[in-house]
């Protein structure tokens, strides 16, 4: 089902011009360095979203395409096997060359063949290429928040106290009290209609679930719940751990979220994409690995919801929230009482396995590889974060991630069973 060529062309250039105007903010030297293995430099993602549209539509489509550089299958190719080999992905930190403005002006010349194609394919070429384009899209909107959670650790990690952006403090708003939302459950269903416009493979498809009445908390963990657990000897307490967390924490001394730290009279701060701040109790905790996520939960006589739980009451929500576009760049304290913060602030981790749904089946070709090999040992996320583009979000979405991965927007909101 292709989006018509004259949307498909403006959703193109508004994506493309915002991904340029998320990274001017940052210098040359904040787009070059590599945080650690996982990350991945501004400028890597920068030609490698452009890559993306360089191999899969105009070298595919557009015929007489010449390669700006053949030699960018090797830098800028991620993880497609089917495309070939390619740069270790803990190395994409050395990549000297191209430089910076010649990684911009790959951009442009892609670009600009990109409008040749939209204005020139003929019919037949154009609605084949269209599914290819449009996953570009929403790719890209990916790496647009990828961006964000792969320089946040370098700007953190410096002592000149870099800041991507300078936000007004907000007014401090208490958080709404927690309530529980109490649900029916029993025979649900859950996962993207076909119908529905776009959505990624792992999304779908539309299946029954049966699920036990359950309650979902109206908003998500705050820092200041959680720094109750972390005061409370949390972080020495293993019975709250499952086995690999605590395996995980003691190895790497875990002893609170990532980017908290506290000064010599015990005030506790959060090295934010703002710059550094006193912890703000009230907004959701984020940056938290799923090991941290659950034994917060255990701790609070509670626990992770499943994602069928979370998407049966996300979709009766608007896609309402503090996303990238309200350019906070932080999670910020729910003020209304009742359900809030289903989508936005922080990626929900829920406690199920990122799995193929019932009669999952893959995208064709080499776009397979997009997220199906990647469902071994990962979890699902839910609802986006406030690195997020707003567009980019659906009730049925699923991020997933390690559980030990605590470098992206990630926080949690609690379940229990009916009483
Ligand atoms: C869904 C965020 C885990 O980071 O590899 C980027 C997104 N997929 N390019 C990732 C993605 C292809 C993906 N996550
Ligand atoms: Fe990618």
């Amino acid at each position: 089902m292709a989006i018509d060529r004259d949307a498909l062309r403006a959703r193109y250039d508004a994506i493309r011009a915002r991904t340029e105007a998320l990274v001017a903010p940052l210098g040359v030297d904040e787009q070059l360095a590599q945080a650690f293995e996982d990350a991945s430099p501004t400028k890597w993602h920068l030609a490698h979203t452009t890559w993306f549209f360089e191999r899969f539509v105009l070298r595919a489509f557009a015929s007489g395409h010449e390669p700006v550089d053949a030699r960018y299958d090797y830098l800028f190719n991620s993880y497609y096997e089917a495309v070939g080999a390619r740069q270790p992905r803990s190395e994409r930190g050395l990549i000297v060359r191209p430089t910076l403005p010649e990684a911009h002006e790959y951009r442009r010349r892609v670009d600009d063949a990109m409008r040749r194609f939209f204005a020139r394919a003929d019919e037949a070429t154009f609605a084949r290429a269209a599914f290819a384009i449009e996953l570009g899209t929403h790719h890209e909107e990916q790496h647009q928040e990828l961006i964000l959670t792969d320089v946040k650790p370098l700007l953190a990690a410096s002592p000149m106290r870099v800041a991507y952006a300078r936000a007004e403090r907000e007014e401090h708003a208490p958080a709404a009290p927690l309530e529980w939302i109490a649900q029916p459950g029993g025979l649900v269903e859950i996962g993207a209609r076909r119908e529905d416009g776009f959505a990624f493979d792992n999304e779908g498809p539309r299946h029954r679930a049966w699920l036990e009445p359950f309650e979902l908390a109206s908003r998500c963990v705050t820092s200041g719940e959680y720094l109750a657990f972390v005061e409370d000897g949390g972080y020495e307490t293993p019975a709250l751990w499952l086995s690999d967390g605590w395996a995980h924490a003691r190895a790497n001394a875990w002893a609170s979220p990532i980017y908290w730290e506290r000064d010599e009279h015990g005030a506790w701060y959060e090295r934010t994409l703002r710059g550094r701040e006193p912890l703000e109790r009230d907004a959701p905790v984020s940056h938290l690995s799923y090991y941290e996520a659950d034994a917060y939960a255990r701790w609070a006589g509670a626990r992770l919801p499943s994602e069928a739980e979370w998407e049966v009451v996300a979709s009766s929500c608007a896609i309402d929230g503090n996303f990238v576009e309200s350019a906070r760049f932080h999670p910020r304290a729910a003020r209304e009482r009742g359900l809030a913060q289903m989508f936005g602030d922080v990626w929900e981790w829920t406690a199920s396995a990122y799995a193929p749904y019932p009669r999952y089946a893959a995208f064709d070709g080499a776009f397979a590889e997009y997220n199906g090999k990647f469902m071994c040992s990962q979890l699902v996320l839910r609802g986006g974060s406030c690195l997020s583009p707003r567009a980019h979000l659906r009730a049925t979405y699923r991020n997933f991630f390690p559980p030990s991965a605590r470098w992206q927007m990630t926080g949690l909101r609690l379940a229990r069973w009916a009483h």
